[in-house]
């Protein structure tokens, strides 16, 4: 008996622990997992030792870990200009996340999808076992992956399209389509997947910078037939790892060099722990565009691309240093005051529109107000 052989045991039970947290309800999609051996598309992952061990079907915890409710890092690469340090590159997502995504996308026999990252090719997979290989099209920026998913989803019995390319440029040879799914990070929802989404077609996107990645959000974006796509925030902490803007690249935050000769120091009502509130956090993040935070035992510091840094301590009244062209803090405590003014909101109060020209979160109501509220010095 080898290591895999009693691999649909393993996936029954995983099927009852996301069942007992609520999230594999729809037997359509139980059966699917039920159905799809998740270890084929794992052959090989990191575990989550420090160094982390690359685990083989050889290694006893392989089976186990292969039908975890786990993400899977599945390729580690160094940024070219950060030698010495890999970054996550590719994983399985976690079983979890997965379902709670394909349950809101609410796919339904005979729709065209879309999806966005390849990775492993489980997902991928997951949609051809419902939906059949012909209305599944995947498609990753690195060739490595989509040519070893393809392998792997042959040998799990499917053939969906499987393509390298550009995520945020949509595939337009199979537009267009019911459904687009991302599994994978954008700052933006890219204009190309609502155009290349039908009229009532639904997009669900992950939208989170990438240096507060736990800032983001799900968007579950409804396609109108002016161009537009609106809908509901649903909140989701621990989401996918940033886009790649070349497949050399992780998707790290850019770093902005700061110049931290003039120091201005000041209190403050709002302290560091204020990014890291649901809700609030987001607000933080459009108020201030293309944030990077840096948590330390004591303290966070915040860059924005202009070169402004402010380093605040974790709890009122709170010590701040600033420097650079603005005093980015108060962007925060204006955040803080909307946020606080308004019941303290949390994630799913918001929704995005996207339109040809603009990416708009409302609050409440498409047709409410908007944020970043109008006195920002950013709008
Ligand atoms: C979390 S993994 C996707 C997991 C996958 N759906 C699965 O079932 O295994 C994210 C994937 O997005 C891919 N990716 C990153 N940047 C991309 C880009 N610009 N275009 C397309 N794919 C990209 C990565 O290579 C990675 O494989």
């Amino acid at each position: 008996m080898t290591n895999s052989d009693d691999w649909k045991a393993h996936a029954a039970a995983l099927i009852d622990q996301l069942a007992e947290q609520g999230i594999a309800t729809d037997p359509a999609w139980r059966q699917v997992v039920a159905t799809v051996p998740r270890h084929v598309f794992v052959p090989t992952f990191y575990s989550d030792d420090d160094p982390p061990q690359l685990l083989t079907a050889d290694d006893r915890r392989w089976l186990d870990l292969a039908y975890s409710d786990d993400t899977l890092v599945t390729q580690r690469k160094e940024h070219p200009d950060q030698p010495g340090f890999a970054w996550s590159t590719s994983s399985s997502t976690r079983p979890s996340l997965m379902l709670r995504m394909l349950h809101i996308l609410n796919v339904h026999d005979g729709m065209n999808v879309l999806e966005i990252g390849t990775g492993t090719g489980y997902n991928a997979a997951l949609l051809s076992e419902r939906l059949g290989s012909a209305r599944v099209t995947t498609v990753d920026i690195d060739p490595e992956l989509t040519d070893a998913a393809r392998v792997r989803l042959a040998q799990a019995g499917y053939t969906p399209t499987v393509a390298p390319h550009d995520g945020p440029q949509g595939y337009p040879p199979r537009a267009p389509y019911d459904r687009i799914i991302a599994t994978v990070a954008t700052e933006q929802v890219p204009r190309p997947w609502v155009e290349q989404t039908h009229p009532g077609g639904l997009i669900l996107a992950d939208i989170r910078p990438r240096g507060m990645t736990w800032a983001g959000a799900l968007a579950r974006l409804t396609v109108a037939d002016d161009g537009t796509a609106s809908g509901p925030l649903i909140s989701c902490t621990w989401g996918f790892m940033s886009t790649r803007p070349d497949v050399a690249r992780p998707g790290t935050p850019d770093m902005v060099p700061i110049d931290a000769t003039t120091v201005h120091t000041r209190t403050s009502e709002i302290g560091s722990d204020a990014l890291r509130t649901p809700g609030l956090s987001l607000l933080i993040w459009q108020r201030l565009p293309g944030i990077n935070a840096f948590p330390g035992p004591d303290s966070t510091q915040i860059t924005t691309p202009d070169g402004s840094w402010a380093k605040a301590t974790k709890t009122a009244p709170a010590k701040i240093e600033h420097g650079g062209p603005a005093d980015i803090w108060t962007q925060v405590e204006q955040a803080h005051k909307w946020w606080t003014d308004h019941g303290h909101p949390d994630v799913e109060s918001f929704g995005l529109t996207v339109s040809p020209n603009e990416q708009r979160l409302w609050y409440q109501a498409p047709d409410a107000e908007s944020w970043p509220a109008p006195d920002s010095p950013t709008t």
